[in-house]
């Protein structure tokens, strides 16, 4: 499944506005995206604010729990949620969400704004005032689980995810990304050792997860300002290593 525009702009190229009011996407000329900004939709991006991503059994709560053990005791003060999810209402939006009973029956559409809708809750409620109050926040998935799930997955297209996206997120999207990449084979095989029933998302067939990893890869290679890739076939000391080297050169 492609995006319906898998080419947007790329550093260097383009930039591609969209207006503040959602009528018109303007596309420009420019030599590559201004400081604090992603050209996801022109977000701009929020200072100490992070995100891990990655399919089903990448490490990400491993990896944030081991973030937050060294932020925390270098002093800085850490918000740490998960998304879908942080805040009540998140969480009763994140039931709905990965209910099994929904299989097949929840519009992919519902999905899109399902997520989105938790997502502003959440900011709105936590991560906003934890940022405004000078903390680092770290999400264990944010706005480019929604690009590489409902975008490239579902085939919902990059204009809708980013529009949505705009009107959800406004300034308050991470300032780095880091995507721990794992093949689907291998996301497999943790994720037997885990056990457990899987949720709705989970129970999706292999090849929904190959398009998920290749929307994060193309996220990593097309939104480098804002995404990194680290390969997370490795030890969770060797993951950490690179992990935390991105987020400190940030922290500066
Ligand atoms: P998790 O928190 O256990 O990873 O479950 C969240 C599930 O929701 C996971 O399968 C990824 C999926 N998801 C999306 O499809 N779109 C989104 O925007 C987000 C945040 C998560």
């Amino acid at each position: 499944m492609q995006l319906k525009n898998p080419r947007l702009p790329r550093r260097g190229f383009f930039i591609y506005v969209v207006m503040p009011d959602l009528v018109g996407h303007l596309l420009f000329k420019a030599c590559g995206p201004p400081k604090n900004f992603c050209i996801f939709v022109l977000m701009k991006t929020a200072k100490k604010f992070f995100s891990l991503e990655g399919i089903d059994g990448s490490g990400k709560s491993t990896q944030i729990d081991m973030l937050v053990r060294v932020l925390e005791s270098e002093g800085h003060k850490v918000v740490r949620l998960r998304e879908p999810g942080g805040a009540k209402i998140s969480e009763r939006i994140r039931e709905l969400l990965l209910d099994p009973a929904f299989k097949g029956i929840m519009a992919d559409d519902t999905e899109l704004l399902l997520y989105n809708a938790a997502r502003a809750q959440v900011i709105h409620e936590i991560i906003q005032p934890a940022l405004d109050a000078g903390n680092i926040v770290i999400a264990d998935r944010f706005a480019w689980s929604t690009f590489a799930y409902q975008g490239y997955a579902r085939g919902l297209g990059a204009d809708k995810v980013q529009r949505l996206t705009e009107l959800t997120c406004g300034g308050c999207f991470p300032e780095l990304t880091v995507v721990l990449d794992l093949t689907v084979e291998s996301s497999r095989k943790r994720m037997a050792i885990r056990g457990g029933a899987p949720d709705r998302l989970e129970s999706e067939k292999a090849e929904f997860f190959e398009r998920v990893r290749e929307g994060y890869l193309a996220a990593g290679r097309d939104y480098s300002n804002c995404v990194s890739v680290v390969n997370a076939d490795r030890t969770p000391d060797e993951v950490h290593q690179d992990v935390l080297s991105l987020i400190k050169a940030k922290l500066k």
